[in-house]
């Protein structure tokens, strides 16, 4: 069967030739692949930037965010049978400390985990995968069109859970009203798709949802945004100081833009006791001179949380298909349009480095013969 590999640290990506995974033991199911969704993560990759190859390896088959109709299940699988789409979760546990125990290695200690894709384990680039039952999800045959957006949702449901939870257990206001966000001024920072479905989850929640970026107002992330009820704050008129002055302070913050001078800087924004998630992992390694002293001080006189939140668990994929059901209600095909440009596997090298200013989430379709 077909699949991408690349070799981890330099850059470039090709098709290979891998046999095709078999079903070895009673609680594995084998899914077809349908498609498979390109991130930061994966170009980052493809550049030789982080990534690593299963061990006695060279190549690394890339892709972590799939979707697929399962073909057969072992003898004890209960969550899913043929036929069923299906997504699987990206991370696979140290199995030594208490949260990969649990099911959360999300949340692992030793940092000894491994991630299909992008961590020392073939990803989902390819035609047939094969993995445990525990790490599979079921998607409801209505979710067909986005559930390659299951994988980046998973990883904005378990930021913004997080913060709410937190915000819970600390601020009495939070901690007597059960829907905390209605109503509350909301900055997402970075419209890329993890930025956009961010947005689309706190309008959700009835969140005021501001959008910064440095596009302009006629580009499709802003449209797309504008279209669930979201409010456009280009970020080349508006610095992160400035928006008190035009929107006022935000209640919450949710940080998808991976640079990591405005990830400090959007403190400068953030109301007292609000609670500000980061989900973007900067690539650029350039050393930033920040005003600590001024940054903590304003952190401490106003009660400010900062919390950083990586990948997700079970749980957070299953928060994540309620949450497209109800937008895709919403919405209707507008949730879908977030898919811009679909193309087949022999042009995902060509392609993955070359990004069209229009375009949002791109996927490689393992079944068919998509426009290129
Ligand atoms: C993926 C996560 C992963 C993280 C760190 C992200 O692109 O969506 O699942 O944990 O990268 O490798």
């Amino acid at each position: 069967m077909r699949a991408i590999a690349i070799v981890p640290g330099s850059a470039g990506a090709y098709l290979v030739e891998r046999p095709e995974p078999a079903i070895a033991s009673p609680d594995q199911v084998k899914v077809k692949t349908l498609r498979v969704g390109i991130c930061g993560t994966d170009r980052e990759a493809v550049t030789g930037g982080r990534s690593r190859a299963p061990e006695g390896s060279k190549e690394l088959v890339i892709g972590h965010e799939m979707f697929g109709r399962v073909v057969e299940v072992g003898s004890t699988v209960r969550r899913v049978k043929p036929g069923d789409f299906a997504v699987f979760t990206v991370r696979r546990g140290c199995g030594q400390c208490s949260p990969c125990q649990m099911g959360r290695s999300d949340m692992c200690r030793t940092g000894k985990f491994l991630e299909r894709g992008i961590d020392a384990l073939d990803g989902y680039q390819t035609e047939i995968i094969v993995d445990r039952e525990q790490y599979i999800l079921r998607v409801p045959p209505e979710l067909e069109p986005l559930g390659v957006l299951m994988e980046p949702l998973s990883v904005v449901e378990k930021a913004i859970d997080e913060a709410l939870r937190l915000q819970t257990g600390r601020d009495p206001q939070a901690a007597i009203a059960p829907a905390w966000l209605v109503g509350r001024p909301c900055l997402v920072a970075g419209l890329g798709p993890i930025g956009l479905l961010g947005a689309m989850v706190l309008r959700l929640r009835g969140g005021e949802v501001y959008g910064l970026n440095v596009v302009d107002a006629a580009n499709a992330r802003v449209k797309w945004l504008v279209a669930i009820g979201g409010h456009y704050i280009d970020g080349r008129q508006v610095a992160p100081h400035q928006v008190e002055k035009h929107v006022g302070l935000m209640d919450f913050i949710l940080d998808a833009s991976g640079v990591a001078k405005l990830e400090f800087n959007l403190l400068d924004a953030l109301a007292s006791n609000g609670v500000y998630a980061l989900t973007g992992i900067p690539e650029d390694g350039h050393p930033l001179q920040i005003p600590g002293a001024e940054l903590i001080s304003r952190m401490v006189l106003n009660n400010l949380l900062m919390v950083g939140s990586v990948n997700a668990a079970h749980g957070h994929f299953q928060m994540g298909a309620v949450d497209l059901r109800n937008a895709q209600l919403r919405w209707g095909a507008h949730i879908a349009s977030l898919i811009t440009n679909r193309f087949p596997p022999e042009k995902f090298s060509e392609l993955v480095t070359k990004r069209q200013p229009e375009a949002i989430k791109e996927v490689v379709e393992w079944d068919g013969n998509p426009k290129s």
